[in-house]
């Protein structure tokens, strides 16, 4: 007799292996993850919401030509971490979120796209806000505003921030008079040389501040434009050819203020300031356990971590949420010189890296606020 045997169950993952969303702990991951597709506008977005330990998640929308959607995907997930660290730093009450439009934002970017988008955010309720990132605008937000209100970074008419550039700037310019306290005791910039590299929206206004602080001012910048804009308001910057002789010169403050990965081995070797402290993101090239911030340390330069004292932009655009108010936003900015000071102290007591020392508070911070709360809209 033939007995038929019986298919053999698909196997599924075992449950262990899903972690659930609980107390903060990186190792757990994200929260939740929302693939949107739309075929009418061809939208196609991965939305990422790292944590809501402290708040809904708020991060911006990167629209971008991603060769595939893993990479979109690797993205999104980094991103999203990155804002929880960010928003829990700057002592705002948000997690941590992100989303990317895959596709050319130059060639495939419409009203329908961006207005279905705007749908599928408001679909998440709230949990998570979105902004401005690359390849989005202000223009682009006001349209994802027609579909849901869970969006900041929208144009003023529209009850928006304007340009976070301006807060950014003002907060790059606090946390480095909280750096000088640290290292030179004593909070004042005035007669300190601060070299500026990339002075577009960020750092022509940080120039602005510096100078008025009564600093020297020492620039460079890939655009002759942005090198002119700058000349021409104020003659008595000076110029160098590039960035490689930005880090050689005399300085006492380096402030990056262009792309990111400014920060790699050579530079680190080379660089004559005492002080990092600028607006890029990403600035260290290899974060890893001995890679750039233990450079820094070992050369005894104090590296003030970019996605603190960058964090003024956001501290801007956040601000929405509440009605925008300028002089509200800007006292926030304001803590940014404690919040500095705090992680340049930690670092010293512990003989850490201050990048190292943000990571710890930031976690501090969202286990000690955050707890086990996840974010619900119309529960705070
Ligand atoms: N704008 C904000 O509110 C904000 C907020 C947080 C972080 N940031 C970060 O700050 C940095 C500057 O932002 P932005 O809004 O001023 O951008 P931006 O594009 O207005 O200015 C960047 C400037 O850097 C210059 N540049 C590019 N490559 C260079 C190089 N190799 N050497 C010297 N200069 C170079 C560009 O020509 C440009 O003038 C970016 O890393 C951005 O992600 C900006």
């Amino acid at each position: 007799m033939t007995t038929l045997s019986r298919p053999e169950a698909p196997r599924t993952a075992p449950l262990a292996s899903f972690r659930v969303p609980g107390p903060f702990d990186p190792a757990h991951g994200h929260e939740q993850v929302t693939f949107c597709n739309d075929a009418a506008s061809g939208l196609r977005a991965i939305i990422a919401i790292h944590s809501t330990a402290l708040g809904p998640a708020l991060g911006g929308t990167r629209y971008y030509p991603y060769g595939s959607e893993d990479a979109a995907l690797a993205d999104v997930l980094r991103l999203s971490k990155g804002m929880t660290y960010k928003n829990a730093l700057a002592g705002l009450d948000l997690g941590g979120g992100k989303a990317v439009i895959i596709g050319d934002p130059t060639r495939e970017k419409s009203e329908a796209l961006l207005r279905a988008y705007g749908r599928f955010v408001e679909s998440l309720g709230g949990r998570y806000v979105t902004a401005c990132d690359v390849g989005t605008y202000v223009a682009d937000m006001d349209l994802v505003h027609r579909e849901t209100n869970f969006v900041v970074g929208r144009s003023r008419p529209h009850g928006g921030a304007g340009d976070p550039s301006v807060l950014t700037a003002f907060g790059v310019f606090t946390a480095m008079r909280a750096c000088a306290e640290h290292v030179w005791g004593s909070v004042s910039l005035r007669g300190r040389t601060v070299g500026v590299a990339g002075v577009g929206k960020v750092g022509h206004l940080l120039v602005n501040h510096l100078l008025e602080a009564g600093a020297s001012v020492v620039v460079t910048d890939v655009s002759d434009r942005a090198v002119d804009a700058v000349r021409s308001a104020h003659p008595e910057v000076a110029v160098v050819p590039d960035t490689d002789a930005l880090i050689r010169a005399a300085l006492d403050v380096y402030a990056p203020c262009a792309l990111g990965g400014a920060l790699d081995t050579p530079t680190v070797e080379a660089l004559q300031a005492r002080v990092v402290c600028g607006s890029a993101n990403n600035q260290l090239a290899d974060d890893g356990e001995g890679g750039i911030p233990e450079r820094l340390l070992a050369r005894g330069i104090t590296y003030a971590p970019d996605y603190l004292v960058n964090s003024g932009g956001v501290i801007q655009v956040s601000d929405e949420l509440e009605g925008f108010d300028f002089e509200r936003a800007k006292h926030r900015v304001e803590k940014l010189f404690d919040a500095t000071k705090a992680v340049l102290e930690r670092a010293e007591e512990q003989g850490i890296s201050p990048a190292r020392a943000a990571d710890h508070l930031a976690e501090e911070r969202i286990t000690a606020i955050g707890a086990s709360r996840m974010y619900l809209p119309g529960r705070r």
